[in-house]
């Protein structure tokens, strides 16, 4: 099989490097891709938006299936524009990806469905929601409801920091469109971790809970990021719970989108908060994560074409889905990031950490100038390590990051302390 993958980050890297180990893949491109793929697929110089351009090039070099890493051409309806071709992709149509696209509309279908999920209020009117907000009080999240690049939600504990998420939002209108109506939902405590599942429609293999580290800084400090880390399994989640997050939640959507008439294909990868009261969704995502996928790709034993298309090459099985133990991503940062930072840099060392047996890494943010690698980006590189137990996994991906260098390079001491029970 001919694939393309569209996206540039570690996602799609991690993607490609698992799609060259199938037996029936016969040539990868990445568009527009990055340089840590170059060694096995081609890169196309194509952006991920050019939709028509990306379909010609599909039809022109016969492409058996287009896997859709970002959420941007999901939202915009890349899958619509390909089907309309009768190109084959994986990821949802328009109106399934609306359900990352459109946090309003995310909440309707929870709502409806009984999905558990915060309490929220939509508004259009920033009067409106100075008044909701002096009755009801902080702490609260205020949220663009439109694609804001993953800043658009701000999590405040104080009403000074509520009111000034609002007039951002509303008055000066930072976000722009996706900012044309904000979302006020209650503040909830808990572990945050995400269920990612592979959907066809109403059937849908779980694939395995993870967790994100989103604060930039140790300890949950800082602001927070596209992702600073992940690691796979949990095991701080008891199994009862986790089979219930994947009937309660991941099925009950599919379900509540087949009753719109939404036939949902691709990834389901839900944010959840384990609160008190139960699991709650923050927020649907119809796509891979990041940097999720980097440990997944890892972790993962059966070929990945099957595992997407698990529907019609039944039964993967969930004893042959994994390789044993656990996998741990850490993302390399740019100094500064998730702020102002500089890009240029240049970085050594990995091939030295890819010696190392069970880690891979791979390239997020960076470029080939005059054939030497340099940054171009925030988050720079994902390190990732596999080991046959969680502390072997992290012990790696830490041993696998002391070959690596880059001016200004940070990370998380912290990551998977959650299951590690550091204090
Ligand atoms: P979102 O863009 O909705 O995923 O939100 C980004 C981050 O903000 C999440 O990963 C959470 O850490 C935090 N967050 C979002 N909604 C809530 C909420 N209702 N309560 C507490 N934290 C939240
Ligand atoms: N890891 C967070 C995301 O992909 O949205």
């Amino acid at each position: 099989m001919r694939i393309l993958v569209i996206g540039s980050g570690a996602r799609e890297h991690a993607l490609v490097w698992k799609l060259v180990q199938s037996q029936r893949v016969t040539q990868v491109y990445a568009a527009p891709g990055n340089p840590g793929m170059l060694p096995y697929a081609e890169c196309v110089p194509l952006g991920a938006t050019q939709y028509q351009e990306l379909a010609t090039f599909a039809e022109q070099q016969h492409i058996d299936l287009t896997i859709v890493g970002p959420e941007v051409p999901l939202v915009d309806g890349i899958v619509d524009i390909f089907q309309q071709r009768g190109l084959a992709t994986f990821g949802p149509n328009a109106a399934g990806a609306a359900l990352e696209g459109s946090k309003a509309f995310a909440k309707e279908v929870l709502t409806a469905a009984g999905i558990p999920t915060a309490q929220h209020h939509t508004f259009t009117s920033a009067t409106a929601a100075f008044t909701y907000l002096e009755e009801h009080g902080a702490p609260v999240v205020v949220k663009a409801d439109g694609n804001a690049a993953g800043k658009g939600a701000i999590v405040a504990l104080d009403m000074a920091t509520a009111h000034d998420a609002v007039k951002q939002m509303l008055v000066e209108r930072v976000f722009g469109a996706a900012g044309d109506s904000v979302v006020i939902e209650d503040y909830l405590q808990g572990d945050e971790i995400g269920a990612t599942a592979i959907c066809h429609g109403t059937h849908y293999l779980p694939l395995t809970l993870s967790q994100d580290h989103k604060r930039a800084h140790d300890g949950d400090e800082g602001l927070n990021t596209g992702g600073m880390g992940v690691f796979a399994p949990l095991s701080f989640v008891p199994p009862e719970q986790e089979t219930s997050i994947w009937r309660t939640i991941i099925a009950a959507t599919l379900q509540a989108l087949k009753q719109r008439g939404i036939l949902f294909t691709g990834v389901l990868y839900s944010n959840i908060m384990l609160t008190e009261r139960g699991p709650m969704v923050l927020e649907h995502n119809t796509r891979f994560g990041d940097p999720e996928t980097q440990a997944f790709m890892l972790l993962m034993r059966e070929d990945l074409l099957n595992v997407l298309n698990f529907a019609e090459v039944m039964p993967v099985k969930q004893e042959t889905l994994w390789h044993p133990g656990s996998a741990v991503s850490l993302t390399l940062a740019s100094g500064g990031y998730p702020g102002t930072y500089r890009t240029g840099i240049p970085i050594s060392g990995i091939e030295d950490a890819n010696q190392l047996e069970g880690v891979q890494v791979f390239h997020a943010g960076t470029t080939l100038r005059d054939g030497q690698l340099v940054t171009a980006g925030g988050r720079v590189l994902s390190v990732v390590a596999r080991g046959a137990t969680l502390p072997e996994a992290v012990q790696k991906v830490y041993e696998a990051v002391k070959y690596i260098h880059f001016e200004g390079m940070h990370y998380r001491k912290d990551i998977a302390k959650r299951d590690l029970h550091i204090k």
